[in-house]
């Protein structure tokens, strides 16, 4: 029998919550959610993400941030947001490649946006440089463009489901039966979210709906700040383009997938998200007035960026097991059948050049 139970991560018995704002906790929760107590990233973690796979996806999206710079017009103030940095893999890079090039360096700002106080301090520690702000909200950045950056940042906030049956709306939610018994069932859901839902044409006709409330309530505040100083939002997470009647919420625990009922009993051992709805994204930034590229596979975009010849550049210098390493995580970037496909690729932006490079 589990020893996690309601009382832990402050929930009621036999009151539903709905699936965003019980995710939330099981996560968040101070000192004993998910990503509040443990560093769940690498191969003794979890999981594993581009960043911490391969310092050559860093460095390619580096080179991005310096084509997008340049295809601005070079401003002399700019500022670079890493969204939900993890470890905090990303940023060392982007910092020790920005040397080389000292006019981007000197113009831009970096900031973080982490929700999660442990893994700041784990970013901290790791990057070491005052160059570097966290952040909590956007309110003092207010000079030259912006450029916002998540690689899985949109898929760890936790998403709403609803069904849609004989035109009537309905919530799902989790309840704790009993301390250790959680069950699923749906109510009435909103009038305001049933609104919200509707006006978007990639969700009609749905019988089951993921919905990322939370995740849009993030991004308003982001195009609100891309609105007022130009720039734009590269996102990167695995995902579909085809909106489907799917249930895509996973939890995953040493590396593995794991059932619903096998996460009930972890509450807090296992990280949980859901598989991004692109075309919703692209429908969410288009009605906030942004203007966006295709989505493309994050294979696409790593091959269109260089990572291949950048690649052949490093391995000249490399021992034989150096280069065999570096092939095996170029292979699992790039696989299809790996991160290749699933992982995508989307850029939504405000400003008079629509030509950035990766897309096309
Ligand atoms: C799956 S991890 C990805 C980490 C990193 N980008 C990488 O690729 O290795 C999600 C990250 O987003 C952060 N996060 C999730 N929701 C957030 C929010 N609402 N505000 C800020 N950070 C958030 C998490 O704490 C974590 O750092």
């Amino acid at each position: 029998m589990t020893k996690i139970h309601n009382k832990i991560f402050n929930i009621k018995l036999k009151s539903p919550i709905p699936v965003d704002e019980f995710v939330e906790k099981v996560l968040y929760e101070p000192k004993v959610g998910y990503y509040t107590s443990k560093d769940p990233f690498g191969e003794n973690g979890d999981f594993i993400t581009s960043p911490t796979i391969s310092n050559l996806f860093s460095e390619i999206i580096t080179i991005w941030l310096i084509s997008t710079w340049e295809k601005m017009g070079k401003p002399k103030k700019f500022n670079f947001i890493e969204l939900g940095p993890g470890d905090g893999s990303l940023t060392k890079i982007l910092i020790n490649t920005l040397k080389s090039f000292p006019e981007i360096n000197k113009a831009t700002k970096i900031y973080l946006y982490e929700k999660s106080n442990f893994l700041k301090k784990l970013q901290k520690k790791k990057i070491n440089n005052k160059k570097v702000k966290w952040i909590t909200n956007f309110n003092s950045i207010n000079n030259g463009p912006v450029i916002f950056f998540g690689n899985e940042f949109f898929d760890a906030i936790p998403i709403k489901q609803f069904t849609n049956k004989n035109n009537q709306f309905f919530e799902k939610c989790f309840t704790f039966e009993s301390k250790d018994n959680i069950s699923e069932i749906f109510i009435t859901g909103n009038n305001q979210d049933r609104d919200q839902v509707r006006s978007f044409k990639t969700l009609e006709k749905l019988k089951f709906i993921e919905f990322p409330k939370k995740g849009f309530l993030e991004l308003s505040k982001i195009i609100k700040k891309i609105s007022e100083l130009t720039g734009g939002i590269l996102l990167i997470d695995y995902g579909y383009s085809t909106s489907r009647n799917l249930n895509t919420i996973q939890a995953v625990m040493d590396n593995k997938k794991i059932s619903m009922e096998n996460m009930f009993r972890n509450l807090g051992k296992a990280d949980i998200t859901s598989l991004v709805n692109f075309s919703l994204l692209k429908e969410f930034f288009v009605q906030n007035n942004l203007k966006v590229t295709n989505i493309v596979s994050q294979k696409f975009f790593l091959e269109r960026m260089g990572i291949i010849k950048r690649a052949q550049i490093l391995e000249r210098k490399m021992t034989k097991k150096q280069k065999k390493y570096m092939s095996e995580t170029l292979t699992r970037l790039l696989e299809e059948k790996q991160m290749g496909k699933l992982f995508k690729v989307i850029f939504g932006y405000k400003f008079n050049n629509n030509n950035f490079f990766g897309f096309e």
